[in-house]
């Protein structure tokens, strides 16, 4: 069984449980990558549109879903340009796998919130998952993962970028974490351990902010839990940050 076969497999479960629980019919997965989400949530009957920035990942996506059996439909787009696309559409809004800390700015977070409330339904659920950065930001977490494949050792850390606010020569001034640098090493076992770093640049979102923003945007019932399981968020322990949000 391939390592996408498995995830297929042990994630299914998860979102049996929330489409029964919300007899959900359609879904928009935002930043779908190679469109795992949309694959388990299309094999579940649900009527389900991908979509990612990425050319790329939308050609892999299609790949992947003619290999599955998948009805999954899926187009190149960007989140932030969806207002007008998308309207009272969709009974569930998925922005999985750490996308929304790839927005560099306040002001296109907001706008991806407005757009997945604007594309919901009256009564639709969206549900977000990102990493965990108030424990990542507190502890100052440089490795994220390592994962090995049989030719590849993928190694994933940060690099803080410390943003100062005032003036540190009259000694009035904050040290923030408004940036980490996202890397990864890429090691080929095959090629004499040679490797590459491919860094991007991303804004970490801590519960409260994600919360609040949800909340600003129109979005009622905001639960933050641990997991897609709705296990308890603890800011200091949980790997993720996911909330459940609902338009009413
Ligand atoms: C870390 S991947 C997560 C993929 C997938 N959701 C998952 O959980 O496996 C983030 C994806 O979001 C996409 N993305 C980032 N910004 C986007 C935007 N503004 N509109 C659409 N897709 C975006 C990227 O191209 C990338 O494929």
């Amino acid at each position: 069984m391939t390592e996408i076969s498995k995830r297929i497999e042990s994630e299914t479960k998860v979102f049996e449980k929330i489409i029964f629980e919300k007899n959900i019919k359609k879904c928009l997965d935002a930043g779908c990558g190679i469109g795992l989400h949309s694959i388990i949530l299309s094999k579940l009957g649900v009527d389900v549109v991908g979509i990612d920035l990425s050319k790329g990942m939308i050609l892999k996506a299609q790949e992947l879903s003619e290999k599955f059996n998948s009805k999954a439909k899926f187009e190149t787009l960007d989140f932030l340009q969806t207002k007008d696309k998308f309207k009272d559409e969709f009974d569930l809004v998925i922005c999985l796998g750490n996308t929304l800390p790839h927005l560099l700015n306040e002001r296109d977070l907001l706008l991806a919130l407005r757009n997945f409330h604007n594309a919901l339904k009256k009564g639709g659920l969206l549900i977000v998952q990102i990493l965990n950065y108030d424990k990542i930001i507190q502890n100052e977490e440089r490795i994220i993962n390592i994962r090995e494949t049989k030719d590849k050792i993928f190694i994933r850390f940060y690099d803080f970028e410390p943003t100062i606010i005032g003036s540190p020569s009259l000694k009035v001034f904050e040290i923030r974490r408004d940036f980490l640098k996202f890397n990864v090493l890429i090691i080929n076992k095959l090629e004499n351990y040679s490797h590459k770093i491919i860094t991007t640049r991303i804004k970490p979102i801590k519960s409260e902010e994600l919360c609040r923003k949800l909340s600003l945007v129109g979005f009622k019932d905001v639960e933050i839990f641990g997991n897609l399981m709705k296990d308890p968020f603890e800011a200091k322990s949980s790997k993720n940050i996911v909330a459940f949000a609902n338009k009413i």
